[in-house]
């Protein structure tokens, strides 16, 4: 998964690529957290009936950026560049989708995850003999991020307009963002 790139950058920075994978996925989590944050906010008037749903997903995304700050402070690294642009991307995205309302916020779900779920997999293939904390810190989210993506995956039929809009154009941003991360 790493690439010569994102290599490149993380030799001529002074970090590992294991701390460099940490510090995306923490502004990652940031992200997300704010994504369930803005459709919560817009949801609560507009589809009420995803609130507890979307408050139950941003608390484990909490919980997700909190094993990654712990993991980044014990090792003494600190937070990404990107982690700002995750956070105002991530509220503005999550408000957006909310105000498209609840296929569009389902298909921004399975579009985040499956990206991350993805980008996890690499991640633990390489870290599993390269950084056994960092391995663990990575692994410990996968479960947690496979319920989201299933759950909103079985939560939205027939598919329309803004699942077919939403779903590609989410999973392209998400990309970026990470593939940003790795270089910033
Ligand atoms: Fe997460
Ligand atoms: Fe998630």
């Amino acid at each position: 998964m790493p690439t010569d790139t994102a290599i490149a950058a993380c030799l001529n920075s002074g970090e590992s690529l294991a701390d460099r994978i940490l510090k995306v996925n923490h502004a990652g989590e940031h992200g997300a957290v704010n994504i369930y944050r803005g459709q919560a906010l817009i949801c609560r008037w507009r589809a009420p009936s995803l609130l507890a749903e979307l408050e139950e997903f941003r608390r484990h995304e909490e919980g997700h950026r909190a094993g990654f700050t712990a993991e980044m402070e014990r090792r003494g690294v600190r937070r990404c560049r990107s982690y700002h642009l995750c956070g105002i991307g991530g509220l503005a995205l999550g408000i957006l989708t909310g105000l498209c309302g609840k296929a569009a916020v389902a298909a921004t779900t399975v579009a985040v995850e499956s990206v991350v779920l993805r980008h996890l997999e690499e991640q633990m293939a390489y870290l599993e003999t390269a950084d056994e904390d960092a391995y663990r810190a990575v692994r410990t989210i996968v479960e947690e991020e496979r319920a989201h993506h299933d759950r909103a995956a079985a939560s939205v039929a027939p598919r329309g307009f803004w699942w077919r809009l939403v779903l590609p154009t989410v999973t392209l941003s998400t990309e970026a963002v990470i593939w940003l991360g790795m270089r910033l």
